[in-house]
């Protein structure tokens, strides 16, 4: 091990590229890299990428001229900064990135982060290195473990990767391409896991997957468990809360429903993204299910958890989409009334059947709608957080407010929550009552004084 070096992470796209992001900094900490949180005085520049629309891409290479530049000062002062790119971009783009943009010394596609220490070793020696193979064995295995004093400095909330990749081939969606076939890891590898990020004093664990609740791992009895068999043994492992994301539709399981209406720890919050409204639209983009479908199910969740929120992804201009197409997923938005939902303007991916679409909808036709949807989603969100107004929430407090006295927390549903209480709330879940809402969080009262102990909600 040499002395300490610097490690700047910045990542794009999803909430698994902050885990992947986690885990490449847990693995280079053995080599002696300290993370940073400021580019300009790091030794190592990672760039976790995200390549699910072309904006997102192309972030990437105007982030890397950015890296370039400070690359360049590095040498000024005499220090040899690297530069790797790992991620979805790096996976489907692999040597093309060093070709575009020669100031990146890795390309790390995202099965090989286990492999970053002699990586690096082999951009040293030949100048360059390029690693985007599938390989045979589980990263997971070979990635490092934070340690408790990480684990600590990451927050009260963590995520857990379950699951990787995706075998739904959505005709817009270049996941499976990415990030490959399903992968579930071992159910007590997720356990050991959990019950370190417990023991560190994490309160609630998000599980991640592209496609989560396809989840089937193989469990201690060597059978094969589900999402919610998993959600369950952990919810006994102490954890306060406990969420999952992003779930399909047509992987929504009779038990995993029951584990809604069954488990405390399983917040009352779902994101189940239906994409579009009109059933033409769902049948081009490959969902496997209609309208009729979705709203069924909705119904089923709500019976078995009433205070159940939905959030959801919408594409506006998918290939074909007519104006009345995009009224059926505009009425959709009102007949839900979803908590939230993130919604993007369709982006052709090279390598999926979208792209070769003949119908695809003009630049203007896309902007306009997605204001629409926008607007109704971002009143379907208004209304939500004023329902919740003399509601009594529990909250997770996470970190100091901006104002002093003032600690912010997450409710159930995500919703910042800011109260005037003392600091040493931080890291507990206690009641708060909902008292006004301001564009993008609560306000409330602590309802009670908070019991210490590790019962969650
Ligand atoms: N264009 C626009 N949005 C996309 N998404 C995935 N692929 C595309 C694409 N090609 C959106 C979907 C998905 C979310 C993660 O990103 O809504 O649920
Ligand atoms: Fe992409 Fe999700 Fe469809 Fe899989 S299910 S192809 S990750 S949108």
């Amino acid at each position: 091990m040499t002395g300490s070096r610097k490690l700047y992470v910045k990542s794009f796209g999803c909430q698994m590229n902050v885990y992947d992001s986690q885990r490449m900094a847990d693995t280079l900490a053995p080599e002696g890299y300290v993370e940073t949180g400021s580019p300009e005085d790091a030794d190592l520049i990672i760039l976790n990428t995200c390549h699910i629309r072309e904006k997102a891409a192309e972030k990437v290479y105007s982030e890397l001229g950015r890296m370039r530049v400070l690359k360049e000062a590095g040498k000024a002062e005499g220090r040899d900064v690297r530069i790797a790119v790992a991620g979805c971009v790096a996976q489907a783009e692999g040597a093309e990135i060093v070709r575009r943009a020669p100031a990146v010394d890795l390309v790390v596609g995202s099965q090989n982060y286990h492999r970053l220490p002699e990586l690096l070793a082999r951009a040293a020696r030949d100048g360059k290195a390029v690693d985007t193979e599938f390989p045979l064995d589980d990263k997971f295995d070979r990635l490092a473990a934070p340690s408790a004093a990480a684990t600590r400095a990451r927050g009260v909330a963590a995520f857990v990767t379950v699951q990787e990749g995706c075998d739904k081939f959505c005709t817009f969606c270049v996941v499976p391409y990415t990030r490959g076939a399903e992968i579930s890891r071992p159910v007590t590898k997720i356990v050991d896991e959990v019950t370190r990020l417990v023991d560190a004093g994490v309160r609630e664990v998000t599980l991640i997957g592209q496609n989560v609740n396809a989840y089937h791992g193989e469990g201690p009895d060597g059978r094969t468990w589900s999402l919610a068999r998993l959600l369950e043994r952990l919810a006994a492992a102490g954890i306060g809360r406990l969420r999952y994301t992003t779930s399909h539709p047509g992987d929504m399981g009779d038990d995993l429903i029951a584990a809604h209406r069954d488990l405390p720890a399983l917040m009352p919050q779902l994101h189940l993204p239906i994409q579009s409204g009109s059933d033409r639209i769902l049948a081009a983009m490959n969902r496997r299910h209609s309208r009729a479908d979705y709203l069924a199910l909705v119904e089923r969740l709500f019976a078995a958890r009433p205070d159940l929120a939905l959030t959801s992804d919408f594409i506006v201009g998918f290939p074909g989409e007519t104006e009345a197409d995009f009224a059926a997923t505009m009425s959709l938005v009102e007949e839900i009334g979803f908590s939230g939902a993130f919604s993007f303007k369709y982006s052709p991916r090279p390598g999926t059947p979208g792209a070769e679409m003949t119908d695809q909808i003009d630049e203007a036709v896309k902007s306009e709608r997605l204001q629409r949807l926008q607007r109704a989603i971002d009143q379907s969100q208004a209304d939500f957080n004023w329902r919740c107004v003399g509601r009594t929430v529990s909250v997770l407090f996470e970190r100091l407010g901006r104002h002093s006295g003032q600690i912010v927390g997450r409710s159930p549903y995500l919703q910042p929550v800011q109260i005037e209480a003392p600091t040493s709330l931080i890291g507990e879940i206690a009641p708060v009552t909902i008292t006004d809402v301001a564009t993008n969080s609560l306000f409330g009262a602590l309802t009670q004084q908070p019991v210490f102990a590790g019962s969650g909600a």
